[in-house]
């Protein structure tokens, strides 16, 4: 996306009184070159996911000191070791825990400037078989998670929601005012959260934002067990030559976003100096509906590029699936305009990136396709 679609931002609280105005050109190029000279403490949960491990990465390039708070129970120490290397590793702290402790959350939080709480267990379709572990994790822990940064003083949270809270709603662009009837358990844990952050702030003072992501999509994403999502699952089941699978008649539409964008998004929130844009949400995504039939068209392209082969797959179609949201896609002027966001990836970029990543790491992932997934 080109830079000039970035519009007006609001200062940083941290950097407004540093910055040179002219340069860098957008407001996450200012973030970026600002915490590199001026290094804050932060608490990533979920550190060892697919978000989390990203999000890990990026600040330790920007020479931050960086908590990891994970479970492992969907994340994987590889993930880790791919981020956390050389002598940033000094610069990292992992706390092996879980967020349905409260101690282990008091333990990450201590000493944190920010938290950026990504820890959840993911899938629509897991939390409809097993509704009481999801919102354990996503609702208790949550809350373990904030009385936690509250107590510890932190200064703002940062909290990964979901496209999901939209439910039934028909709207298109999904706006952040108008979310509709929850369709899940686990749309439902996130429409809690929000809740719960907005009491936590306005009961005791704690500052956060909410981000709605919309479908994220890049390196390091689990293409493995029953509910990976539909990216690394059909790319996986591409490089294998397995048939890939689409529920219902391919239609349904998603905004899918490039992680890049998502990183930018939490430093953004955490950094955002207008004290209006906290006890708020924001949709996450590119602005750029794709549906199920066009990507499969997309990763097929891509990939029969670097294997010719690849290029006779078809899509078979399946029954539709309970939960499941027909058409989303995101507006994303709210997070523009208050947070500074501006996605530098569109999904044609974005997978791109992606697809090279799957390529290079084919063989270990040949190894753990299944066949089912989720959007
Ligand atoms: N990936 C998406 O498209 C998407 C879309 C909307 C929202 N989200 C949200 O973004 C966040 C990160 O998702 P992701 O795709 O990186 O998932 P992920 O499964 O790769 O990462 C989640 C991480 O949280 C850890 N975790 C789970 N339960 C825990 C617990 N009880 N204590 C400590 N750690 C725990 C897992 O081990 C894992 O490392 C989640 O909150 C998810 O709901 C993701």
């Amino acid at each position: 996306m080109p830079e000039a679609d970035c519009g007006e931002h609001p200062p940083y609280p941290l950097a407004n009184r540093y910055m040179i105005s002219s340069s860098p050109p957008n407001p996450y190029q200012r973030l970026r070159a600002y915490l590199t000279s001026h290094p804050r403490v932060w608490l990533v949960t979920g550190a060892a996911g697919f978000i989390g491990s990203s999000l890990v990465g990026e600040l330790l390039a920007l020479g931050q000191l960086v908590v990891g708070l994970d479970n492992f129970s969907t994340g994987y120490q590889r993930n880790l070791d791919d981020v956390v290397t050389g002598a940033a590793a000094a610069r990292f702290k992992l706390i092996r825990g879980d967020i349905r402790d409260l101690d282990d959350c008091r333990l990450a939080c201590d000493g944190v400037d920010y938290v950026l709480h990504q820890a959840a267990l993911g899938s629509v379709p897991r939390s409809i078989e097993d509704p009481i572990t999801s919102h354990e994790v996503n609702v208790s822990g949550f809350l373990n998670v904030f009385v936690a940064a509250r107590d510890a003083r932190v200064s703002r949270v940062v909290y990964a929601s979901s496209s999901s809270v939209y439910g039934d709603s028909t709207d298109v662009p999904q706006r952040e005012d108008r979310v509709g009837r929850a369709l899940s358990p686990y749309a439902a844990t996130k429409k809690t959260n929000e809740a719960y952050a907005a009491i936590m702030q306005r009961t005791y003072g704690l500052r956060s934002i909410g981000l709605r992501y919309f479908n994220v999509f890049g390196a390091r994403q689990d293409p493995n067990g029953a509910y990976a999502a539909v990216i690394p699952r059909w790319v996986g089941q591409l490089m294998a030559g397995e048939q890939c699978i689409a529920y219902g008649d391919g239609e349904t539409s998603r905004d899918f976003c490039y992680i890049a964008n998502v990183v930018q998004a939490n430093l953004l929130a955490a950094a955002a100096a207008d004290a209006s844009a906290t006890g708020d949400v924001y949709n996450i995504a590119c602005g750029q509906q794709t549906s199920l039939n066009g990507l499969f068209t997309m990763l097929r392209a891509g990939l029969s590029e670097r294997e010719p082969a690849i290029g006779a797959a078809h899509l078979e179609h399946g029954a539709p699936r309970p939960g499941d949201i027909r058409h989303s896609v995101a507006d994303i002027t709210k997070a523009q305009r208050m947070i500074g966001y501006c996605p530098m990836y569109d999904i044609a970029r974005g997978l791109n990136e992606a697809l090279e990543w799957y390529w290079a790491s084919r063989a270990p992932l040949e190894t753990m396709m299944v066949c089912r997934a989720s959007v």
